[in-house]
């Protein structure tokens, strides 16, 4: 699946990203606002992993790279929760960008996509990000794509030497967005 947005183009991880996506992804900025799941450094043998990690995920595709002018500038993604039942149709959203490209506006634009895709295609209900404390431009992505705010989970994670709060957010399929 190819989603066509007006700065960019959501599509599945090729082989061929893996120089951008080891590039990109291999910023400590990047990797200070996510979980340690994601590798620092970020080699070319992580992106490999990754890349075929994606190939062997369970259609339809539900994560994707973020490309620009044909580079792969980062990656979005939802994961089910559904590993117990009581999480059926609940999930969570990730996502990042590369940082020449911070502050343009093109995460919101690729988190609305996201969302819309995972609700009208993926059958998802709710879906939820967890926002690290010290990550204000990442909170602001989620307001601007209609997410709500639901509260502050008290030193939940340990990052990068840090006992950080997480702020919840949440959007669900019946929520009401302008
Ligand atoms: C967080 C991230 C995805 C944002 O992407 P982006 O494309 O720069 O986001 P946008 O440009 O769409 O929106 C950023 C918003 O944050 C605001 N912002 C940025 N820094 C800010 C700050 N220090 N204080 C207040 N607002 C800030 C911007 O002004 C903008 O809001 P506006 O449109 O109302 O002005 C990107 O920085 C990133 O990939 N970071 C590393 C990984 C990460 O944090 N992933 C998410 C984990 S939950």
């Amino acid at each position: 699946m190819i989603l066509h947005l007006p700065n960019l183009t959501l599509r599945p991880f090729l082989p061929a990203d893996v120089e951008s996506l080891a590039r990109h992804a291999n910023n400590r900025r990047v990797w200070q606002n996510l979980r340690d799941g994601f590798p620092h450094p970020y080699t070319e043998d992580d992106a490999r992993r990754w890349i075929s990690h994606a190939a062997g995920l369970p259609d339809p595709q539900s994560i994707f790279a973020i490309v620009i002018d044909e580079v792969l500038v980062g990656g979005i993604g939802v994961h089910r929760l559904d590993k117990d039942p009581v999480y059926r149709d609940t999930a969570e959203l990730g996502y990042w960008l590369a940082e020449p490209y911070w502050g343009r506006g093109l995460m919101t634009q690729a988190v609305k996509a996201m969302t819309g895709y995972a609700f009208d295609e993926l059958g998802l209900f709710r879906l939820e990000a967890g926002v690290f404390g010290w990550n204000v431009s990442s909170a602001r992505v989620l307001e601007k794509a209609g997410y709500s705010f639901e509260g502050r989970l008290r030193k939940q994670v340990y990052k990068d030497g840090q006992r950080l709060d997480v702020l919840l957010y949440s959007r669900l399929r019946t929520d009401e967005v302008e």
